[in-house]
């Protein structure tokens, strides 16, 4: 191999790199993508983590939970995404329904994912009740983020989005679960919207990288949905959330300075034409 290829290669984010990042004590950076234009920009900009979250079926289909999108369908984004990426580590979420009943089902979900798409590792929502199919997954060699606490997969259980986990016996039984995960073989834990007391007792007590959102500043890493960050989708405003960008007013108004030049003919102009 030669020298340069290797040296690509060792600038690659791995499984590996983000655990000796929390052992160093450096913060962990992910960030949604679910098409290539998007996903080009992010890796660009030197974000460690790529999620191709099941927000895409908010963000990229309009509806309004993450369980209508499919197999297929995220299979088809993360493949986008990874002809993409040259840096990042790519996670891929498991869809609602493609692995919660049945292990077997549940490893032929990730292996599909893994084969298609080419992404490098798969996140499931859920502890101790979906352990076989976590098990299973790793026992064929596929990494696994898990995530807990606010599990949008579940919202019909929870029946609203507010902050999970404020109550000793749900708290303590993320706090179990995450052990679990860990001990399982999970290479990290999303946790998601929780107090962030809960996220810092979480992290210190496990040794793989805990990624936040709405988990507080005491955990590993963060997380947010790229066009959540953005500011494209604009009616979105969890406490959480810290808006970088106003684009959904930067695109309508030049989308709108562009149907102006287009109606009253100032476009195109000399120099835009053959
Ligand atoms: O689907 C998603 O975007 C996620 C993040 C919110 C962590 O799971």
């Amino acid at each position: 191999m030669s020298t340069t290829q290797s040296s690509s290669a060792e600038k690659k984010v791995t499984t590996n790199t983000v655990q000796e990042m929390k052992r160093r004590g450096e913060k962990i950076s992910m960030l949604t993508a679910y098409d290539f234009t998007m996903a080009r920009m992010v890796d660009a900009s030197g974000i460690d983590i790529i999620l191709v979250g099941d927000s895409a079926s908010n963000v990229m289909a309009g509806h309004e939970t993450t369980l209508p999108i499919t197999l297929d369908q995220m299979i088809y984004h993360a493949s986008a995404v990874v002809r993409a990426v040259m840096r990042a580590l790519v996670v891929v979420d498991l869809p609602f329904g493609s692995y919660q009943g049945d292990s077997k089902q549940a490893l032929n979900s990730a292996i599909r994912i893994m084969k298609e798409s080419g992404a490098h590792a798969v996140k499931l929502e859920g502890g101790v009740e979906i352990i076989d199919s976590i098990k299973r997954i790793l026992s064929a060699g596929i990494p696994v983020m898990g995530h807990l606490g606010l599990t949008p997969q579940s919202i019909y259980k929870f029946g609203t989005y507010t902050v999970r986990a404020r109550e000793t016996e749900e708290a303590e039984k993320l706090y179990q679960d995450a052990l679990i995960l860990e001990q399982s073989g999970c290479f990290s834990i999303v946790l998601e919207k929780i107090p962030s007391l809960l996220g810092k007792r979480v992290a210190e007590a496990v040794r793989i990288p805990i990624i936040g959102i709405g988990a507080g500043p005491h955990v590993d890493g963060q997380v947010l949905v790229t066009h959540d960050m953005l500011g494209m989708t604009y009616q979105f405003q969890p406490r959480f959330l810290r808006r970088y960008l106003n684009l959904y007013k930067e695109i309508t108004d030049a989308i709108t300075h562009y149907i102006h030049d287009v109606k009253t003919g100032d476009f195109p102009n000399e120099q835009e034409q053959y």
